[in-house]
Formats: C-alpha cells, sequence, structure tokens
C-alpha cells in the first residue's frame, strides 16, 4: 500500500529494484576472492564491468591531473550536452577508431553514462505507452531505462530458440519487424523505436553491414526511430585466433552503425555509445547519443540539463580521448587481454560440453545450461542460480530479465577479474558441473 506520500511512480518505484542480483552482488563483493588472503571467496561475474586494462588507463588519466592545472570553465557551468572541447575530442575519438568517416561534434550529446541516454532518447523520441522493440535475448535493464522514466513499453522480438542458432548471426528480418509492428498495433500502442545493441548483450553477436542497411531502410519507411548501441564496439574479440576460427565459418565484419548514418543523413537513425564498458571506467558516468536528428539534439540539450557530466571529468577524459598514440596502445593490450579471457571461459565451457554463443565482441559469453534446471521455469532458473553461487561462490547473472524464450540461459562476465581469477571460476564451476 501506498503509505509514504509517494507519486504513483515512485510507489512503484519502491516495490522495483533496478536490478534483482543487487543485494546478492555487494554481498559478494564483501567476499571477494583473493589467491592467497581468501581463496575461498566470491567470484562475481554478473555485473559487466571490465577491469582488464584500468592500470593502463589509470596511468594516463593521473598523468593529466598530475601535470595541469585545472582550466577555469571547470568550475563554472557549461553547455549541457557537452563541454565544447570535450565534444570535439570525442568527436574525433569515433571518427578514428569507429565510424572511419569525419563527425561532427556538434551531432553529439552526453549524459551521466548510456543508462541516461537511453533515459532521455527513450522520453523524447517515443510517448508514454509506445513500444520499442528489442532482439532477445538483451539487457534486462533497458526495461528501467525506458520504463521508469519515459513509460515506454519493451517488446522482446524472439528471433530464434538456441543459442548454436546464432552462429551465422542475429536473424532479424524485416518480416519479423512487420510481424512485431502487427502484434503491437492490435494491442493499441505504436512500434515507435527499434534498439540494436552490435556487439550484443548478451550473446556477443553483431549485425552485417547488409542487415544494417536493411534495417535502416525498414525504420525510415516506417518511420520508426532506430537506434543502435555500440557501447561494446570496441570490446571485440580477436576471431582470427588459430584456436577460434574454426567457430567463425562466415565471418561477419563489423562496421560501426555511424558510418552509415553518414550516408543516410536520416532524422530517424541514431547511435549510443559509452565510456563504461570499452575503457572500462563505468563509475566515470559518461555516455553519448549521436544523431543527424538537429529538433531531437536541440530537444537532448533543453532537457537533458539534470542529466549533464560534471565538467571535471570531462576536462580529464578529453585530454585522453585526443591521445590517440596512447588510446591505439590501450585498445591493442586490451583486445588481447580480453581474447585471453574469452579463451579461459570457452576451453573450460567446451570440457564440461556447454554450448555458447561464439561471440565477436563485448564482455560476456552466452551459455545454455538448461539441461541442469530442475524445473525449466524462471524459478528452475533462480534456484539453479542461487545454487552455483552456493556451491561454487561463481555468481552468474540470473536468467529473468533477458525476454529470451528458452529457459536455462546464462550470461557469464569474463572482463572483471585477472586470468588467474577467471581460470579458479573455471574450475569451480568444471567441478560443479561434471558432479551433477
Ligand atoms: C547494452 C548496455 N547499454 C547500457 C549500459 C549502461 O551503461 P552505462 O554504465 O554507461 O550507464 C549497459 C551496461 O551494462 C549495457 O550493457
Amino acid at each position: 500500500m501506498n503509505s509514504s506520500h509517494l507519486s504513483h511512480k515512485g510507489f512503484t518505484a519502491t516495490q522495483t529494484p533496478a536490478r534483482v542480483d543487487m543485494k546478492i552482488y555487494f554481498e559478494a563483493m564483501e567476499n571477494l576472492y583473493h589467491p592467497d588472503q581468501n581463496p575461498s571467496g566470491a567470484l562475481p561475474m554478473n555485473v559487466a564491468e571490465n577491469h582488464l586494462c584500468w592500470e593502463m588507463l589509470r596511468e594516463r588519466i593521473q598523468k593529466v591531473t598530475r601535470e595541469n592545472d585545472i582550466p577555469d570553465w571547470v568550475a563554472s557551468y557549461t553547455d549541457p550536452s557537452g563541454a565544447p572541447t570535450f565534444r570535439e575530442a570525442t568527436a574525433g575519438f569515433l571518427s578514428k577508431f569507429l565510424f572511419k568517416v569525419p563527425v561532427d561534434a556538434e551531432s553529439l550529446a552526453f549524459s551521466s553514462g548510456a543508462t541516461s541516454v537511453i533515459e532521455m532518447s527513450a522520453f523524447l523520441l517515443a510517448n508514454p505507452g509506445d513500444t520499442a522493440v528489442i532482439p532477445a535475448p538483451s539487457y534486462p535493464v533497458y526495461t528501467g531505462d525506458i520504463g521508469v522514466v519515459p513509460s515506454v513499453k519493451r517488446y522482446d522480438l524472439q528471433t530464434h530458440v538456441e543459442v548454436t542458432e546464432l552462429n551465422g548471426g542475429i536473424s532479424i528480418s524485416t518480416e519479423l519487424l512487420e510481424k512485431a509492428k502487427s502484434d503491437i498495433e492490435s494491442k493499441g500502442s505504436r512500434f515507435k523505436i527499434l534498439i540494436l545493441t552490435t556487439p550484443d548483450n548478451p550473446t556477443g553477436a553483431i549485425y552485417s553491414e547488409e542487415q544494417l542497411r536493411k534495417i535502416a531502410d525498414w525504420c525510415i519507411q516506417n518511420e520508426v526511430h532506430l537506434v543502435v548501441n555500440e557501447i561494446y564496439s570496441l570490446s571485440r574479440i580477436d576471431i582470427s585466433h588459430p584456436e577460434l576460427t574454426a567457430s567463425y565459418p562466415n565471418p561477419i565484419d563489423f562496421v560501426s552503425f555511424g558510418k552509415l548514418m553518414a550516408e543516410y543523413q536520416s532524422p530517424y537513425l541514431h547511435f549510443w555509445y559509452s565510456f563504461s564498458k570499452d575503457l572500462g571506467i563505468s563509475g566515470f558516468r559518461v555516455g553519448l547519443v549521436h544523431s543527424h536528428n538537429q529538433d531531437f539534439l536541440d530537444a537532448y540539450r533543453n532537457a537533458g540539463m539534470g542529466h549533464s557530466i560534471s565538467n571535471f571529468t570531462q576536462w580529464v577524459m578529453q585530454e585522453v580521448m585526443a591521445d590517440h598514440t596512447f588510446l591505439e596502445a590501450y585498445f591493442t593490450a586490451y583486445r588481447k587481454e580480453l581474447t585471453q579471457s574469452y579463451l579461459i571461459v570457452t576451453r573450460a565451457l567446451r570440457s564440461m560440453n556447454i554450448t555458447f554463443s561464439p561471440s565477436y565482441g563485448s564482455l560476456f559469453v552466452w551459455m545454455d545450461i538448461s539441461r541442469f534446471l530442475g524445473e525449466k521455469t524462471e524459478k528452475g532458473e533462480e534456484k539453479l542460480w542461487i545454487d552455483i553461487y552456493e556451491n561454487t561462490g561463481v555468481l552468474l547473472t540470473p536468467a529473468h530479465g533477458f525476454g529470451h524464450q528458452k529457459r536455462g540461459l546464462f550470461r557469464m562476465v569474463i572482463s572483471g577479474m585477472d586470468h588467474a581469477a577467471l581460470q579458479v571460476a573455471m574450475d569451480r564451476l568444471y567441478s560443479y558441473f561434471t558432479d551433477k
């Protein structure tokens, strides 16, 4: 009962945790594994953190504050969509490392993390009660980001059942989009936004350029906003590694949607990015949207002040984003580390006969452990998830909320710990699953 005099939304929020695994995650963090001091400690693999090259980035960030005085503008208000110098530096970064075409700094708007950017975009692009379609499985927190404030509904578009069906990519066709549209309209809502994540969370799959073009054409024709979230775009696995090539018989080339947007110049196409994953600085809270829709950018600037990033963060990061020599070295080292993490995990899964989706990138491995479920329901999933944690200390992401039709598929974060700890996690899972 709403006895605390909150709004309807406020009361609903008291009953709706942002993530169902937060409490257990903090508990695991209190009892973290350490090879000498806590060898039986917990190994949280549920939150999408990347700690693989933090030392390298920390060094570069500290150089900025060590060698420079804080400029005067940092102490005052600036453009709510991002300080002009920070926007310029980030436009240069996107152009060089992702889009491979020039990027106009005026086409970017920043907020505190992709989370804010997603919320703001949904709020500005759709009306309450409209629907955003998202191919399943996908990031559980999208539901709250588009739902809590903007009141936009999530529609999980089922494109496949088994993880093995992802070997050739995500089979999202215009027929499937048409079907979703009539389904949504028959329920009295409107298909207003399509959200694609590439590389995908949790599957690690990517969309080919041809697919992106077909989907973009359909969206423009149907006046649907297409947003491509490339938050994992530089977290790519080296699929040319000799141990991995066989898993990608018809490899898909990664092409940034930003490159296609430069060509289309359509008001219906948008792009999201954040520094949380590729750079592993989720705590800095830097997210951005890129768009050629001037009305959207104007509205974003006028309505987005409450979400802006601190100038101190923008100043420090503009220095790092402008240092392309450092970033080249960082991403080369990071890609090697991430590929090694992926190898450790996938070797272990193969030895346990557990199938998984071959990943092109992201911080995850998406696996099918449905054969270990007691009952093939959400309750059964929760029981298995807790049982794994209680017996191994390995905390996977709960299956609930990814929106996929098959039960028993779980996500494992592979980048939150060093390789030695990751191997310990895999050894514990091996004992658990082979004893079952
Ligand atoms: C697909 C996706 N979008 C957005 C976010 C949130 O990112 P941020 O930390 O920048 O808010 C995440 C974090 O896991 C994510 O996986």
